[in-house]
């Protein structure tokens, strides 16, 4: 068996029901589940939904600062590869779990590439993205036939907010939180024909706001996405 492995495993957006049968079944036979962790009181969304299917004595909580401190960040993921390394060594199987799909802004973009540099090999499990839980919410199509649709971290200008709105069907913002103002100005200086704002999909309190038509959150949201269709021209689809 080859066990210079580890399995990276998308949880999917929060509902435990949403973790597939795989990622449950990996999970399940897992020696040690690692589990991000952003905020420093060790409140975790993806612990959360994990322990529905891993004894907690399995599970080890790994922090990263939710700062831009590159090196700090680099440290943080040298430090958890060489931990994964020794486990694996140990025979032990390990899993790293992240929310969504980890494939899609995810931690395990980057613990993949440092666990690679040190000969460990990754697979992928994918997970349900909040993308999908969120068209699925609304009911909306993010695509369809002739179209597209484009997925972005929202930015902190709103010109080039503006543009990327242009180049889709429907555009999908990530990590709104703090910048939703920013949003609301895109879309007021060019209106497009739906903006949502999901907050929270599929986790106790999920909200969404039809931001052309509703009263708006007042104070910034975490965990929010946005979904935006590009205002159509006259005899197009
Ligand atoms: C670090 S990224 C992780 C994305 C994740 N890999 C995915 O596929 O959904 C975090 C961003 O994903 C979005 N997100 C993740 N979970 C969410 C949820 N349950 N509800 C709304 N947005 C969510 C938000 O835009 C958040 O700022």
């Amino acid at each position: 068996m080859n066990n210079n492995i580890v399995h990276s495993i998308g949880l999917g957006p929060g509902d435990p029901e949403l973790v597939t049968i795989k990622a449950k079944r990996i999970l399940e036979t897992s020696d040690d589940v690692i589990v991000p962790q952003s905020d420093a009181l060790g409140r975790s969304v993806a612990k959360d939904i994990i322990v529905h299917y891993v004894d907690s004595s399995r599970l080890i909580m790994y922090y990263f600062p939710m700062n831009n401190n590159k090196e700090q960040l680099r440290q943080r993921y040298t430090e958890l590869a060489e931990k994964i390394k020794a486990l694996v060594a140990d025979g032990r199987k390990v899993s790293y779990v992240s929310m969504g799909d980890p494939t899609i802004f995810s931690t395990s973009n980057y613990l993949t590439e440092t666990l690679l540099a040190r000969g460990i090999n990754v697979v992928h499990v994918p997970g349900i993205s909040s993308i999908n839980a969120s068209s699925s919410l609304l009911g909306i199509p993010l695509t369809s036939k002739g179209g597209d649709f484009g997925v972005y971290e929202l930015p902190e200008d709103v010109q080039r907010t503006v543009e990327l709105i242009q180049r889709h069907q429907t555009t999908v913002f990530m990590k709104v939180n703090k910048k939703l103002p920013v949003l609301l100005e895109a879309i007021k200086s060019e209106p497009p024909d739906a903006a949502y704002l999901v907050n929270r999909v599929t986790l106790d309190g999920q909200q969404s706001f039809d931001l052309l038509n509703e009263l708006l959150p007042k104070e910034p949201l975490y965990l929010s996405i946005a979904l935006v269709k590009k205002k159509k021209l006259k005899g197009t689809k």
